[in-house]
């Protein structure tokens, strides 16, 4: 009974989650909805090991925790150290990474794209104790891409990140599969959901501050909603554009960035009369070796592609030497839609194995 019980756990991948708000659960609620889809047409088992939150505790089992009695937790409220079974208890988010037996970590904490932690450490300490990581948070990606990938590749590990830009929207992993072989010479588009949804908000009349409570609260904006408006989202979206897909690293100080903060409902009236529309749009252009990026508010006439791109919904060009302009709109936010993020690098993760 018990070898039984280890040879099927053995065929699971195990997973760590450091990280238990919107995105934490939406890769949950997913694993439940989709468990006999994904094993009947992928052959995909996953077991969650271990779930660690700084604010919601700690829980590690590592035959797999009951899914469903953590989303319970989480959803009353409740400590996650409530937990009702044999497990263990109050791990810090480094413990968990190095002592549990999860061969994925997902690192869902909080996005400081300033300084990148605690991300950053905890991909280090992932990468060297073996594990792949995989993330929808901004900072590691933005501030040290090359210097993670190369740790992972000398653990022989992956590092995954296809939500930190358009959160599921395949926009990293078509650039690098379907559309490997095209030389990128530019990106340009909407990539933060916040922002599209709060001047098209704000276009039907309503206040700047509402409007950014409404976003928070449907889950599109940051914890710290600053850095959406301010642009620092979207920037570091740019970087790690560039720095991914362009072979040419760049950071924070090479990115004209500007907010929509400043912009008042008399711009929205001005834009309306004249049959245009603000939009926050992030460009890169690669010209020989140089990168020239941005973030700013723009005002597209009303027969732009982009002005036509509502709502916290996203889209972003690429240009390329052998396809011309390729656009990809999608969401750009959302717990179910960036939980989709961190499925579609497990299942990559899963198809390697
Ligand atoms: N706050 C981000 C946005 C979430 O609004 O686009 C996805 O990165």
């Amino acid at each position: 009974m018990m070898k039984e019980m280890k040879s099927r756990l053995a065929k699971k991948t195990k997973i760590a989650l450091i990280g238990f708000g919107t995105v934490g659960q939406g890769v949950c609620e997913i694993l439940l909805s989709k468990e006999n889809e994904l094993k009947s047409k992928y052959g995909f088992e996953a077991s969650i090991v271990a779930i660690s939150d700084v604010m919601k505790g700690t829980v590690y089992c590592a035959d797999g925790l009951d899914i469903q009695q953590c989303l319970d937790l989480a959803k009353a409220g409740d400590n996650l150290e409530n937990y009702a079974g044999d497990c263990e208890k109050g791990w810090d988010s480094l413990r968990t990474i190095r002592e549990t037996n999860a061969d994925i970590v997902c690192e869902l904490a909080f996005t400081n794209v300033k300084t990148g932690e605690p991300a950053i450490t905890h991909c280090k300490a992932a990468f060297e104790n073996g594990k792949h990581i995989v993330t929808s948070n901004k900072g590691p990606a933005a501030l040290q891409y090359a210097a993670l990938q190369k740790l992972a590749e000398k653990n022989n590990v992956k590092f995954m990140i296809e939500g930190t830009v358009m959160s599921g929207t395949p926009i990293l992993n078509l650039a690098n599969g379907p559309l490997a072989g095209c030389t990128i010479t530019a990106i340009k588009g909407i990539l933060n959901g916040t922002c599209n949804y709060m001047l098209c908000e704000m276009e039907k009349g309503m206040a700047y501050d509402d409007v950014l409570d409404k976003a928070q609260e449907l889950g599109y904006a940051e914890a710290d909603p600053t850095g959406d408006v301010e642009g620092f989202d979207a920037m570091a979206k740019v970087i790690i554009l560039a720095n991914v897909l362009m072979d040419n690293p760049i950071s924070a100080a090479d990115v004209d960035r500007v907010g929509i903060a400043k912009i008042t409902p008399e711009m929205m009236t001005e834009a309306k009369n004249e049959n245009a529309r603000w939009k926050l749009i992030s460009t890169i252009e690669k010209r020989g070796n140089e990168v020239k990026a941005s973030v700013k508010p723009e005002k597209l006439s009303l027969t732009h592609p982009l002005a036509s791109i509502m709502g916290a919904t996203n889209a972003l060009t690429f240009t390329s030497d052998l396809l011309g302009d390729v656009t990809i709109v999608g969401a750009g936010a959302g717990k179910i839609e960036t939980g989709y993020s961190i499925l579609t690098d497990i299942l990559a993760i899963h198809r390697e194995k």
